[in-house]
């Protein structure tokens, strides 16, 4: 059942992970609490459902800055109201990007900044770009769109985390969560 290392179950920190969309936050988020029996929670998710709608209507309905700040609301939730409580966080893309979701990450837990190169991102969320806000828009040209977002926000994941694992090398997202437990092990050492 439970088989993270010691050292990891000993810091008593959630797990948050962050990174560009179609890296696997959330199905990486599944299977490390899957592996560690802990509590998943994603923030999109947590989103949808006190919205009562998907995040590409929320966007349309509300507006960019109004979904940036419900997901502040629900960062501070989640990380902040249950500290007692260990969890594995899934967050969005573009999370990290606010200072004020940055300081709440870094205090909330151990941060993993999950990769992948632009092609995986891209044959992973291929068939769903018109349910993604942010690259609708371009669905002409989406790899020059992920490289730009890429650009722009590769100092923002880099300045929080503390570990990075690309999981375009992994095979799925079984091993990803493997891997994150190895480093996490490792921490200490
Ligand atoms: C966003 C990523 C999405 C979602 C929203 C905005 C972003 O989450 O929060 O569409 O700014 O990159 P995922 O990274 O889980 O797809």
């Amino acid at each position: 059942m439970t088989v993270a290392p010691p050292n990891l179950m000993q810091q008593n920190r959630s797990i948050v992970l962050i990174g560009f969309m179609g890296t696997g936050k959330s199905a990486v988020g599944r299977a490390l609490a899957g592996r560690l029996q802990w509590r998943h929670r994603d923030t999109d998710t947590e989103i949808e459902r006190e919205a009562g709608c998907s995040i590409a209507d929320c966007f349309a309905a509300e507006g960019e800055a109004a979904f940036r700040q419900r997901e502040t609301t629900m960062l501070a939730r989640l990380l902040t109201d249950l500290p007692s409580e260990r969890l594995i966080l899934s967050t969005g893309g573009g999370t990290p990007l606010r200072l004020e979701n940055s300081t709440l990450l870094q205090q909330g837990g151990t941060v993993i900044w999950l990769q992948a190169s632009p092609e995986a991102i891209l044959s992973r969320i291929g068939l769903n770009l018109s349910s993604r806000p942010l690259l609708a828009d371009y669905l002409d040209n989406p790899k020059e769109r992920i490289e730009d977002l890429l650009a722009a926000r590769s100092a923002h994941y880099a300045a929080l985390a503390d570990f990075a694992l690309d999981t375009s090398k992994c095979a799925g997202p079984l091993r990803a969560a493997e891997e994150i437990i190895s480093l996490l092990g490792q921490q200490q050492e």
